[in-house]
């Protein structure tokens, strides 16, 4: 369409109108407001350059026409602009008439499950759980259990040092430490409470170990503990019966082995009967018929001192769970990591 400028304003206007009537898209609006408003050839730059050389008297109305034309056209231009874009669906858009897709369900982790099922059976026994701190310093994670700098039980397990030295410990020492058991949660839960206590403390513990099939820096733990007076090796025993009973529902076979920790005397650990071949012996078991549950023992008169309880009034008892060596044989896996890796293919075959 070519333009003519002799046809003046208005009825260019008019022609605008029908043309605009036409553009359906958005490549057809941008065309048209080159064709129209453009800065050179379109129907408004040759009202231009026909006002640049119009006699004096008419410049006046060739100015006002080729402006409200110009005017006109831009509204309508940008007011079928904004009618198009709310017609056009967003980027991405989504098919509604696709059939959705169901959300994947999440579950609780297997150690998760196993501690929380280890402090419910103690809890409705009348424990008290608690939380512990994870950054312990030397004498609740050593000293105070019995273990005196250079004691040789130290080296059973390989502690992780902080470089953060704010905290000072009991005796004003300032080490820090990631801790290495629960343990420690004994000496803090006596220091503040008076006997009777009933408590279990259950959390994260690290060690130096190397990360393979059998060792973790970080594994889980329950703490428990039991002070008061005559309280004797026939309750921890029954007690400790009684949560292997309810642990692996059933009325399982169980032998206290003796064993040494410093902070117990004296010290043993709980086997069960290996679920896997009822005592015989299999992969599950190493092939002994029993598998290692916990370390427990009466508390040592030294840990009593340390906190202050009189140690001929009182007796008690204190037991570990590791919560992975009790999923690894519960679940029948070979390899530790396995807890850590989060692939949702193995962590499924465990959700209850
Ligand atoms: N602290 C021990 C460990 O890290 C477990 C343990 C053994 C805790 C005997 C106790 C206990 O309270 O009496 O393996």
């Amino acid at each position: 369409m070519t333009i003519d400028s002799s046809i003046g304003p208005d009825r260019a206007r008019e022609r605008f109108d029908a043309e605009l009537q036409t553009a359906a898209t958005a490549a057809a609006l941008q065309d048209l407001r080159h064709r129209w408003v453009g800065r050179s050839g379109s129907w408004v730059a040759a009202f231009m350059e026909l006002l640049a050389s119009a006699p004096p008297d008419q410049k006046k109305a060739i100015g006002r026409g080729a402006n409200e034309l110009k005017k006109h056209v831009e509204a309508a231009l940008a007011e079928r602009e904004t009618a198009l874009a709310a017609t056009r669906r967003p980027a991405g858009a989504v098919d509604i008439t696709l059939p959705g897709r169901a959300p994947r369900l999440g579950a609780r982790h297997p150690l998760s499950l196993i501690r929380e099922e280890v402090s419910g059976i103690f809890s409705r026994l009348g424990y008290q759980v608690l939380e512990g701190t994870e950054i312990e310093d030397d004498y609740h994670n050593f000293e105070a259990l019995n273990m005196p700098a250079e004691h040789p039980a130290r080296d059973m397990q390989d502690t992780l040092y902080l470089a953060d030295k704010r905290r000072a410990d009991a005796l004003g020492r300032q080490t820090s430490l990631l801790r290495t058991h629960t343990s420690g949660m004994q000496i803090r839960y006596m220091e503040s409470h008076e006997p009777p206590v009933r408590i279990i403390a259950p959390g994260r513990v690290y060690r130096r170990d190397n990360f393979d099939a059998t060792h973790t820096p970080m594994f889980t733990q329950v703490e428990g503990l039991v002070v008061d007076e005559g309280i004797s090796l026939a309750d921890l025993k029954g007690t400790l019966n009684a949560f292997a009973e309810r642990f692996f529902e059933a009325r399982v076979k169980t032998r206290f082995r003796p064993s040494f920790f410093p902070y117990t005397e004296p010290s043993a650990e709980l086997d069960v009967e290996c679920q896997g071949c009822s005592g015989a012996g299999c992969a599950l078991c190493k092939h002994t018929g029993w598998i290692e549950v916990l370390g427990c023992g009466m508390v040592h008169p030294a840990v009593f001192e340390a906190v202050g309880y009189d140690s001929e009034r009182y007796t008690g008892f204190a037991f570990g769970v590791g919560i992975e060596r009790l999923a690894l044989r519960l679940y029948g896996i070979d390899d530790i990591r396995m807890f850590y890796e989060n692939d949702l293919r193995f962590l499924e075959q465990l959700a209850p």
